[in-house]
């Protein structure tokens, strides 16, 4: 999404600023061409040769450079930009963004840049949290500009709350979000991932090897594609990294069902990775289970729902339902026999028997089938490449229906 894109990296003067050095090696890395301007305190933090360095340009900080007398434009800066990234940006360059004080190159440009602008914003909580900086962020909202939320954690002060400037991964995969199609705006996806718990007893739970990998890429591929998503989790390690994700946690097979039925009538499609108990303990012991009984315990099941089974008797015309079926024998019969039972537009087969697809890998290797009778056997690729590929093949089945 970056390649031969024009960014301009804003630093300013906070400490911050030595992670903006990965910041513009990752948007290097992406093929972006990358001009750094420094406010003159940022000099402080980071030495212009780190910057020049890692960009292959040279820093611009001033007006003028200093032994020519070479006058740097920064309004050819603003028009040569595609994309503008103040990373980070302190309160004092943010309330002088926000106000038109144009007295460094960075203000200035950023006056004259057409180009979208992104801002990164880190200081003290205590500042973070100032009604000045509250204002002065809400009115460079208002002008149009995408603030990259801080994060919560340990600060310069050692004090611990919101003000840590975003990871340089994070920024940098929203600025190349920010360039990725965005086919899927306007439509509501529900997605299920990870595997569910079922609970035995208050330390002990029936569940699988299920990560939860598989259905967070495609949830935050749909997020890119700018979809509006709401991603059902069961119990996993996993974070989302794009925060318009609405992530819904829930344990149990019938805290999933709860939330997906109630979702379902306002979603246009759903996508159900996750890894669902077929069984659930009939009843739940209130006290730990202990080994000195005499007895060895019997725990008898009952069915749960069918989840994807309840979506697909309700699905109305213009839906999409999507499942999973993960097959050791017999796999592509069972797929198709999956795909109509469950009234499924689409169903994406793993098969276990395939080395590097299912639990806990981060690569898969699937074939998509279609109600339409398109059959689409892709090689093992990474997760989100899979990801990639399902979204796709909604998409295009959209269009044909
Ligand atoms: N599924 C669901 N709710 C369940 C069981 C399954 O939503 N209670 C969904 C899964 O998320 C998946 C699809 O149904 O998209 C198929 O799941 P799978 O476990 O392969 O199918 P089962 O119907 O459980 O059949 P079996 O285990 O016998 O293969």
């Amino acid at each position: 999404m970056l390649k031969g894109k024009h960014i301009i990296v804003g630093v300013t003067g906070g400490i911050a600023a030595y992670k903006t050095a990965t910041l513009v090696r990752l948007l290097v890395k992406a093929g972006a061409e990358v001009q750094v301007i420094m406010t003159p305190s940022a000099k402080e933090f980071v030495c212009p040769l780190t910057f020049s360095t890692l960009s292959g340009k040279p820093v611009i900080s001033e007006f003028f450079t200093a032994n020519t007398g070479q006058w740097n434009s920064h309004v050819d800066l603003g028009l040569w930009a595609d994309v503008m990234v103040i990373a980070p940006a302190t309160a004092s360059t943010i309330a002088k963004m926000a106000n038109g004080v144009a007295d460094n190159m960075l203000v200035t440009t950023y006056l004259s840049a057409k180009a979208p602008v992104f801002i990164a914003p880190a200081m003290d909580l205590d500042m973070m949290r100032h009604p000045s900086t509250t204002r002065n962020l809400e009115l460079l909202r208002s002008y149009g500009n995408m603030i990259i939320e801080p994060a919560e954690g340990e600060l310069a002060s050692h004090l611990i709350g919101k003000g840590r400037m975003e990871e340089p991964e994070n920024i940098a995969r929203v600025i190349s979000d920010f360039f990725a199609p965005k086919d899927l705006a306007g439509q509501r996806i529900m997605i299920t991932a990870g595997p569910t718990y079922e609970r035995i007893d208050p330390v002990r739970f029936i569940g699988n090897y299920s990560s939860g990998k598989m259905g967070y890429a495609i949830a935050e591929e749909a997020a890119r594609r700018g979809a509006e998503v709401t991603l059902i989790s069961g119990p996993v390690s996993l974070s989302v990294t794009n925060r318009s994700i609405n992530l819904i946690k829930v344990e149990s097979a019938s805290e999933m069902y709860r939330q997906c039925v109630d979702l379902w009538p306002s979603t246009d499609c759903a996508v159900m990775c996750a890894a669902v108990a077929d069984y659930a303990p009939e009843t739940v012991a209130t006290s730990k289970i202990k080994r000195e009984r005499d007895e060895v315990p019997v725990i008898h099941l009952r069915k749960n729902r069918d989840i994807a089974a309840a979506l697909g008797q309700t699905k109305r015309e213009g839906q999409i339902l999507v499942g999973f079926a993960l097959e050791t024998d017999d796999e592509q019969i069972n797929a198709i026999g999956k795909m109509e039972r469950k009234n499924f537009d689409i169903i994406v087969l793993n098969s276990l028997r395939d080395k590097g697809a299912g639990f806990g890998t981060d690569t898969n290797k699937v074939t998509i089938f279609c109600a339409d009778g398109q059959t689409r056997p892709l090689p093992l690729m990474s997760k989100s490449d899979v990801a990639k590929e399902i979204i796709d093949s909604i998409t295009a089945f959209e269009h044909e229906a």
